[in-house]
């Protein structure tokens, strides 16, 4: 087998502690299981010109990272990669700021990680890219004649291209995915976003079903659902709801019910919003006032963007509002917490919580939303409430689907899942887990790099494939019931 070298700028080395993001979760368990090389930033600013990059070898991989200049930092990161990327690509173009000098940074940063890629990488590498941070990177490394196979994965939505299209030297920048060898997206959606842009902008039509050709070369496109490690992250949550922590959490509720939610403090979660639903359900059903804990655990993210400074100090103001107008001597309504926790904390939380809050305005997938439904018991669930906008909804469709931007409307869902009757909240789990466990994390890995490395392998007979096995495995759950009933 080809050793796998995955890019992208968030690195998840071992022993670095509690750290949120949904790309960095996805990718850890995939590298572990596979082994070979994780390349990209360290996390770290150079004082002067940056060292080398480092290595270290954990089982079978090797975290390779590199440090970033301060101009390259403040230009890609902070600059065009998370003020005018990452606002764009979830459909705010009211947050973008864009200058000439943080895209010129963003090309520097990607032609810095290309040179320092290809001290390393070998003619049969399969390179895996991730992330917006790295969109020109196949263009850098192909310019510097290598001729692996590359494929990139898009964690986050893509938008129209009545949207894309605002984004200042989009024609320079997007194409230049055509260096790519297999693109992948979290929907349908976002795919067909990209299919539109590369029809309407470059004039570029679809070869077959799932393929483009960029000037001599064939690019394929597929949808790639990230998943969770459904049945082990279960596990997890039923060892971890025994821990001294969440029994100490618990303890201090007094039995009231409590409702999670966790998210990076990120303006695309949807979090200010969602504390205003909060507030109008204690004032349309007082009934609650004194049963019920919102606990928000919601880690700094970004911290150096101004966007995300504001967000902090509109939060803090909310949380306080909440607390003051409606918390007793007694009681906290809120309970708001900027640290991050361990995925086994988390999962031990998500199952003591009878509803979970994943309302974000935009987003290309939601981990936590398929983390929460598999740590759930499956006897006595709690209630996923899930915006629809947010890629998970696709699979989790029996959740309390909401519309975030309506209070009213997610305050009536938060009554409806603390309500809710033990045989619905089965069902509407049941449905939920089938989903998670059929498009579990491996599954996302197998197919991508399983795609990448046989390119006459259709995507749509992938698809069509495993809606055949899945209508097989039905067909004979269902003749198993009719004959345990007959027997
Ligand atoms: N997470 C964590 N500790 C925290 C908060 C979040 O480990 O304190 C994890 C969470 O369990 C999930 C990921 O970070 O796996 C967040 O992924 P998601 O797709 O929900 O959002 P993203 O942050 O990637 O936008
Ligand atoms: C999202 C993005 C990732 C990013 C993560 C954390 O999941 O898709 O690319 O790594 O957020 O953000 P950060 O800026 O801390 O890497």
């Amino acid at each position: 087998m080809a050793r796998l070298v995955v890019v992208s700028n968030r690195v998840g080395v071992p022993d670095k502690g509690a750290r949120a993001g949904g790309l960095e979760v996805a990718i850890r368990p995939t590298l572990k299981r596979r082994g070979g090389v994780w390349f990209g930033w360290s996390g770290r600013v150079a004082e002067n010109k940056p060292g080398p990059a480092k290595t270290v070898e954990h089982d079978n991989v090797s975290y390779v990272t590199i440090d970033l200049r301060k101009d390259d930092y403040q230009e890609f990161y902070n600059g065009f990669a998370n003020r005018v990327l990452w606002p764009i690509l979830h459909y705010r173009l009211d947050l973008a700021e864009f200058t000439r000098r943080d895209l010129s940074g963003y090309f520097r940063v990607n032609e810095f990680f290309a040179s320092n890629l290809e001290k390393l990488l070998r003619p049969d590498d399969v390179v895996w890219v991730h992330d917006y941070h790295l969109i020109p990177f196949a263009k850098a490394l192909r310019e510097r004649g290598h001729k692996n196979k590359i494929g990139f994965f898009l964690h986050i939505p893509f938008p129209p291209p009545e949207i894309l299209t605002a984004l200042p030297n989009h024609e320079r920048l997007i194409p230049s995915l055509g260096n790519y060898d297999l693109i992948g997206f979290q929907t349908e959606t976002d795919a067909d976003n990209f299919s539109r842009y590369l029809a309407n902008e470059c004039g570029l039509k679809r070869v077959d079903d799932d393929s483009f050709t960029f000037d001599d070369r064939v690019v394929r496109v597929g949808v790639f659902p990230v998943g969770v490690e459904t049945e082990a992250f279960g596990q997890l949550a039923r060892r971890a709801i025994e821990s001294k922590f969440v029994r100490e959490v618990l303890g201090s509720l007094f039995g009231r019910a409590m409702i999670i939610g966790v998210d990076r403090l990120d303006y695309s979660k949807g979090i200010p919003e969602r504390m205003h639903a909060f507030e109008r359900f204690l004032t349309s059903f007082p009934g609650w006032r004194g049963g019920v804990t919102y606990l928000q655990i919601t880690p700094h993210s970004r911290s150096g963007i101004p966007e995300y400074a504001q967000i902090a100090r509109m939060l803090g103001e909310a949380v306080g509002r909440i607390n003051g107008t409606f918390g007793e001597a007694s009681w906290t309504p809120v309970r708001y917490i900027n640290k991050s926790h361990s995925r086994t904390a988390l999962a031990g939380l998500y199952r003591a919580a009878r509803a979970a809050l994943v309302t974000p305005l935009r987003d290309g997938m939601n981990l936590v939303a398929k983390e929460y439904v598999a740590a759930q018991n499956a006897e006595d669930p709690g209630v996923l409430i899930l915006s629809r906008f947010a890629g998970a909804a696709r699979e989790c469709a029996a959740a309390l689907l909401v519309n975030p931007y309506d209070p009213e409307g997610v305050a009536n869902a938060i009554d409806r899942a603390l309500a809710m009757r033990l045989e619905e909240r089965r069902q509407r789990h049941a449905v939920n887990y089938k989903a998670l466990l059929r498009n579990d994390l491996s599954v996302w890995a197998e197919r991508f790099l399983g795609t990448l490395g046989h390119p006459n392998l259709s995507l749509l007979s992938v698809e069509k494939l495993a809606a055949r096995v899945q209508f097989l495995h039905d067909e004979i759950n269902r003749l198993e019931a009719d004959m345990a009933q007959k027997r």
